[in-house]
């Protein structure tokens, strides 16, 4: 996919530039591509910048921060080291100029190998006639190429000395202003899309019945990127397309619903606009089936997380999760085996609910003011007897059996949340009363170990003030 067709030496005024992002940043891929590919090719070197193998620890924050759900962290960002064979990439890899990129159907993983040098030659030797240099800028975030560029900047400024240099001055070039820069994609003739039109293109790729399945997929996975921006997300209803991709979680087929979710649950994000177009648009009722139903485990994660996007500071969506059965579908979900991971999430989801209401009331009574609209919604959401009714008390006291410390945080957490809630059952519960014991010791013991490391407000303290005050409560 990322296919780079050059033509040799500087005859770039001929050629047409198809840059897939308007960002500045994808101007500078441009620049990157077309200052660096006289010497890649030249010097059938196919490195270029991105390949310092270095983790960036860049934390940019441009795309905006969704839940822990999310899995594609942007923030880590690894280069990956293509070879002669098909290897798998994970996310959040970046990819060297002149890697093919392929999506395996099987296993759902992009993977990714050298072109094949001689392959490559050929295909500069036919592509004389309308010439194109076409980026394809799938497998690179801004994000991605912000990291690698701030590396290289970094390596330049300690790395040896000649080398660095070199790399130096093609910084700075490369951060030329830009007006300049954009002078220059005038000249070139370039074309660049604006984020509409690349969504535009993106959902008719997704929508048309002529694209392959891998097609498909590949268009969600780049539209993902884009609805993490609010006003992309609201640009997409302006068009149809979410009602398109809300269509996708229908598919017949497991990836075409586990992308779909992807991107829906980056589109809803704190986007109150689109949350409420997608009620509208039955993405509820469409994601509680996909749970509901026999599914592959990656599916029902990305369909829990476009789910818990959708609920979350929405009361009126969570209304009607709880109208339709959602209670009942979570707990058939944690209740299947090998599921741990969604169990902690589902309860994750439940103590936010639960929490959000309650500071809604808080915040009401501060400002002594007429019930908002929004509490008003919030006062009709009975999540707290509904959870007790359908034996949530005793699935979450089950969970602390976790070996990881992170998920028993969110079940203690959880479990106090329903402290008032599940009190009477708690309280006649001994298997609880024996995990809760066995917590107090084993944190006794950590909590002492981090104090001796001269850690006097440490995470096991805190998880064992958790467990105590739990304990107390159940006295
Ligand atoms: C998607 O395809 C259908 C049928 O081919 C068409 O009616 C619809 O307008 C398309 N939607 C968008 C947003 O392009
Ligand atoms: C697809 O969606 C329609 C309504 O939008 C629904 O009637 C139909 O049952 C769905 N099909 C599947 C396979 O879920």
């Amino acid at each position: 996919m990322c296919q780079f067709l050059l033509g040799h030496g500087n005859t770039m005024t001929s050629q047409a530039l198809l840059l897939s992002r308007m960002a500045p940043l994808g101007m500078l891929l441009v620049l990157l591509m077309a200052s660096c590919f006289t010497f890649c090719l030249s010097h059938q070197n196919l490195e270029f910048a991105l390949t310092n193998p270095e983790k960036s620890s860049s934390k940019e924050t441009e795309r905006k921060q969704t839940t822990a759900e999310e899995e594609l962290d942007p923030a880590v960002l690894e280069v990956f080291h293509p070879t002669h064979e098909w290897q798998a990439l994970q996310p959040g890899q970046a990819v060297p100029a002149g890697s093919h990129v392929r999506l395996n159907l099987q296993t759902g993983t992009r993977e990714v190998k050298l072109h094949d040098e001689d392959k490559l030659q050929n295909k500069l030797k036919g592509s004389k006639k309308g010439r194109r240099l076409d980026i394809n800028t799938n497998t690179y975030t801004s994000q991605d190429l912000k990291g690698a560029l701030a590396k290289l900047k970094e390596g330049a400024a300690t790395g040896h000395a000649e080398k660095d240099k070199a790399r130096q001055a093609e910084v700075k070039r490369l951060f030329r202003p830009i007006e300049e820069l954009k002078k220059d994609f005038e000249e070139l003739n370039v074309v660049i899309e604006t984020d509409m039109q690349i969504m535009v293109r993106l959902i008719n790729k997704f929508n048309s019945s002529s694209s392959s399945l891998e097609e498909k997929i590949a268009a969600l996975f780049d539209l993902e990127y884009y609805v993490h921006q609010m006003d992309n997300a609201q640009d997409l209803l302006s068009f149809g397309g979410l009602q398109v991709v809300i269509h996708g979680l229908n598919s017949t087929e497991p990836l075409v619903k586990e992308y779909a979710a992807f991107v829906l649950g980056a589109a809803f994000s704190s986007n109150p606009k689109v949350q409420v177009e997608a009620i509208e648009g039955g993405a509820l009722q469409k994601l509680l089936v996909v749970l509901a139903t026999e599914q592959p485990l990656t599916v029902k994660k990305k369909a829990l997380f476009a789910l818990c996007s959708l609920l979350r500071h929405f009361p009126y969506a969570q209304q009607q999760f709880l109208k339709l059965g959602g209670l009942q579908i979570l707990r058939s979900l944690v209740r299947a085996e090998g599921t741990e991971v969604l169990a902690v999430r589902v309860v994750t989801l439940l103590y936010d609910l639960a929490t959000e209401k309650m500071f809604a009331e808080e915040e009401a009574e501060l400002t002594q003011e007429t019930p908002s609209e929004k509490l008003q919604q919030y006062r009709q959401v009975h999540l707290l007897p509904g959870l007790r009714e359908q034996g949530w008390c005793e699935i979450t006291a089950r969970l602390l059996a976790l070996p990881e410390h992170d998920a028993r945080e969110k079940v203690l957490q959880t479990l106090g949340a329903l402290l008032a809630t599940c009190r009477d059952h708690y309280r006649q519960d001994p298997q609880l009363r024996r995990a809760l014991a066995s917590l107090q010791a084993e944190y006794q013991a950590l909590a002492a170990l981090e104090l001796q490391d001269g850690e006097a407000e440490g995470y096991f303290r805190e998880l064992l003030g958790s467990v105590n005050s739990l304990l107390a409560e159940l006295r």
